[in-house]
């Protein structure tokens, strides 16, 4: 595993041949017994009472736990502590935890949990955003962006466009269920084993919920197969629950949920509901935006506040906006509590500007990619003259960069805008007029199946929004046989992060691959973690790691130079397990160790780092929330059935930014993989609940995530060349998020399919040349219903604008 060099995943073989230990794989503790966790029946009321005896007088029925049964503090959460781990009077959602089944096997369990006498009071509940906006049901508090005169902007726009948008949930469908394992020590200790995110703070939550020092509590990832997101926050719940049940029946205990039980209880990717006005030029430069966005947080606030801000980050995408105002809030609905999910907000926030860019294409008739990139930050192409400034008084202090068009809605100063770069190779090698052009044509002669071709640039931004999350340790431990045992903060759900660290650590030590063991990530090694997330994990714990790894080189050089008599220490080399100086004489990396050991040098060290440079006042809505940004831009080709809707992916083209890549081939994974995921999310993936708040579509037989066949047939994806970004380890740039949001362009290449059934999906001539200027109208997700209605009121415009023309 060579830095910059395309790799296999550390895991790879582990993954393929079953060697890879899960949760679930780890070996079963003597004693072992099984947690079920039961939820309310009702998605709003009150549980008026738990009847157990029942239950519990089946054989093997260990206990059921109840809110009544948690020693400490029955209150959790990840930034407000506002859900009780277990209902004590107030139900908010279906699947909301009620009790914890414990017996000797999961049969057994089940049969208790049918057992428990659950009375309730149960309350109409709130489902939708707008019966929650009717009833002013909010989640925290409003976020605002203000610029310009929007008003003043919108009156005197060549175009201006009203917009109403809604995107749905999607849930993270991880390979590996919620699971976590609980083992009673001594002194009160307690060792939890969980699929998790977030470590640190599931170690703080249980500490809580049982009355006892976090000390006592040691928390490890194996590994996950697979989190987006969804254990982030959320595997909390259920490896608390172990804990308590562990800690009262003084026996190890595991609470693994099935995919069911998965889907029901956990909370989802929010539902947005958006409305905007647009202004723009005549040649389709924006001028003005104004949103209200509104996102569904389920019945808890979980991550919403934060998700609901990356939202507003992202509302400008890769536009410099002169004139906007931006208003954001969340809502409290009684349904699982919404959480994170790959972008974080961030998809949600662009799909209105991109929305507001199709149309104004549309209307306007300017090609679609070349309207976007009119509108990136940066200088005009067409010269400082044709720079749009905001109306109103302007602050002398930014006035600068706003006539380069740098400056984004949140005031940061985006000073190396890559996408003209990115948009003119990408077009370029993807052959994008010569293609749209063919497609066009395609579509005249072909009535009842039309293609279409939709771009779509993105801007990422690379921090948690919440500053102090910045941070991330590291603790190295070399042995005197030159092995190392590597620990960080980080933890590996399958995105590569471990075969990451293996290389920065081989790289800064010298030393090859197989003498280093990336450890399972644990609480008692490197302490207080943020969660892996925010795609920072490989620029914050590489950093760490880093740092760790000269700490003990730099400590070893002086010895080293000495063993092989080099002239002056700083020219000795470590490098593939040799210490030497070019041209001189060399010595092993063991043999190194073994004679610091003899001198008494310490061998072990921690690295720490924290983001340097990043604020955020929320309040006032400026400062530089982000580290850095990550671009990229994708092209997709669908073809579309006129006669069910159904469409296919031909072909998709992506150029993205990930620096210079730690490991390529990794990094390549996750643009595949965020893209298809973001596929899934708009055009397949569909949640339905009953009008009771039951989920309808907790499988996979009625939840359709894209499979193999849904891949684009031709996909090319290639990474952004000579792209070092400064101060981030190595040069390197985050990955893990950005590219869902390029399915974005989907969206755009159907839109384009869709026009075409206006355009010439009538009879003649006449027809073509007539029923221009109609912009489709298309529901996300796309589902092939959607596209079907999308096309049929497509039809149904055209024809009408032709016969009142000929009348
Ligand atoms: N890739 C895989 N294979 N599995 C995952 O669960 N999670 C994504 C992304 N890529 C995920 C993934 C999400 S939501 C984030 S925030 C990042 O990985 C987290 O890891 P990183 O910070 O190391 O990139
Ligand atoms: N991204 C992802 N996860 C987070 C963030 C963020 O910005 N803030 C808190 N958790
Ligand atoms: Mo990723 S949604 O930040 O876990």
């Amino acid at each position: 595993m060579t830095l910059h060099q395309p790799s296999h995943h550390e895991s790879a073989h582990g993954h393929v041949s079953g060697a890879a230990r899960y949760v679930d794989d780890l070996p079963r503790p003597p004693g072992l017994l099984v947690g079920l966790p039961v939820g309310s029946p009702i998605a709003c009321g009150r549980l008026l009472a738990v009847g157990r005896a029942a239950a519990l007088a089946l054989p093997g029925v260990h206990a059921v736990l109840l809110a009544s049964d948690i020693p400490g503090h029955n209150r959790i959460g990840p930034i407000v502590h506002d859900e009780p781990l277990l209902a004590d009077g107030p139900l908010h959602a279906v699947g909301q935890l009620v009790a914890l089944v414990v017996g000797e096997s999961l049969a057994v369990c089940r049969a208790a949990a049918q057992k428990l006498e659950i009375s309730v009071e149960e309350a109409p509940p709130i489902l939708s955003i707008a019966d929650a906006i009717a009833a002013s049901s909010y989640l925290g508090t409003p976020h605002r962006m203000r610029r310009g005169d929007v008003e003043a902007a919108l009156a005197s726009a060549a175009l201006r466009l009203d917009g109403e948008l809604r995107s749905g949930g999607q849930d993270h469908f991880y390979l590996e269920t919620q699971a976590a394992l609980a083992i009673p020590g001594e002194d009160g200790s307690l060792e939890i084993q969980s699929s998790t995110q977030h470590p640190s703070e599931i170690q703080s939550a249980a500490a809580e919920i049982l009355a006892c020092d976090r000390s006592r509590i040691v928390v490890q990832v194996p590994r996950m197969g697979g989190g987006f997101g969804g254990k982030e926050s959320q595997a909390t719940h259920f490896a608390v629950l172990a804990a308590l049940a562990a800690r009262a029946l003084a026996r190890p205990v595991k609470v693994w949920l099935n995919r069911d039980q998965d889907m029901q209880m956990t909370g989802k990717r929010h539902p947005f509901w958006s409305r905007y006005r647009a202004g723009f030029t005549a040649d389709g430069r924006i001028t003005a935006l104004e949103v209200f966005i509104f996102a569904d947080g389920g019945w808890s606030i979980d991550l919403t506040p934060a998700i609901l801000d990356r939202a507003l980050f992202h509302l400008d995408n890769s536009y410099y906006i002169p004139n906007l105002a931006f208003e954001g809030r969340a809502v409290r609905t009684n349904t699982a509590s919404n959480t994170a999910f790959r972008g974080f907000g961030g998809p949600q926030g662009m799909l209105v500007i991109e929305d507001a860019m199709s149309r104004a294409a549309e209307r306007l008739g300017i090609d679609p990619a070349e309207l976007r990139r009119r509108n990136y930050y940066g200088p005009d192409a067409e010269g400082a003259a044709a720079v749009i400034l905001p109306e109103g008084p302007l602050e002398p202090a930014v006035l600068p960069l706003l006539r380069q068009r740098r400056l984004t809605p949140y005031y940061q100063d985006i000073d190396d805008c890559r996408l003209p770069r990115i948009h003119a190779e990408l077009l370029r090698d993807a052959d994008y007029a010569a293609r749209r052009a063919e497609i066009d044509a395609f579509n005249a002669r072909s009535p009842l199946v039309k293609r279409g071709l939709g771009f779509m640039p993105i801007k990422f931004g690379i921090s948690f929004t919440n500053s102090v999350l910045n941070q991330a340790g590291a603790l190295v431990l070399v042995y005197t046989d030159g092995s190392v045992q590597l620990n960080h903060g980080g933890t590996e759900m399958g995105q590569g992060l471990h075969s990451k660290m293996l290389a920065i650590c081989a790289h800064e030590l010298g030393v090859r691959e197989p003498q280093i063991r990336v450890m399972p990530t644990a609480t008692d090694k490197v302490p207080n973690t943020s969660a892996t997330a925010a795609s920072s994990g490989s620029d914050l714990n590489g950093a760490a790691v880093q740092l760790a790894c000269a700490e003990i080189r730099e400590r070893l050089r002086p010895l080293a130079a000495e063993l092989i008599g080099a002239s002056d220490p700083a020219r000795v080399c470590f490098a593939e397990g040799r210490v030497f100086e070019p041209g001189g004489r060399e010595t092993s990396f063991a043999e190194l160790t073994r004679a610091a050991w003899a001198r008494r040098i310490a061998l072990s060290a921690t690295g720490y780092y924290a983001t340097p440079g990043i604020v955020y006042d929320r309040e006032a809505g400026r400062g530089k929330p982000f580290h850095y940004f990550a671009y990229g831009a994708a092209l997709t080709e669908v073809e579309v059935s006129g006669l069910t809707g159904e469409h296919r992916v031909l072909r998709v083209d992506i150029l993205h930014d990930v620096g210079h890549s730690l490991l390529p081939s990794i990094d390549r994974g996750q643009i595949e993989g965020g893209y298809i995921q973001g596929l899934g999310w708009l055009t397949s993936e569909e949640l339905v609940w009953d009008r009771r708040g039951q989920l309808l579509t907790h499988g996979p037989s009625t939840y359709k995530i894209p499979a193999v066949g849904d891949a684009p047939e031709d996909f090319r994806v290639a990474l952004l060349t000579s792209a070092a970004q400064d101060s981030v380890v190595h040069g390197s740039k985050a990955v893990g998020e950005p590219p869902l949001m390029l399915a974005i362009s989907v969206i755009a290449a159907l839109r384009h399919a869709i026009a075409g059934f206006g355009a010439s999906g009538l009879t003649s001539g006449l027809a073509s040349g007539l029923a221009s200027g109609l912009e489709p109208h298309l529901a996300i997700p796309c589902t092939p219903e959607a596209i079907l209605r999308g096309i049929e009121d497509m039809r149904t415009r055209a024809r009408a604008q032709i016969i009142s023309a000929a009348e």
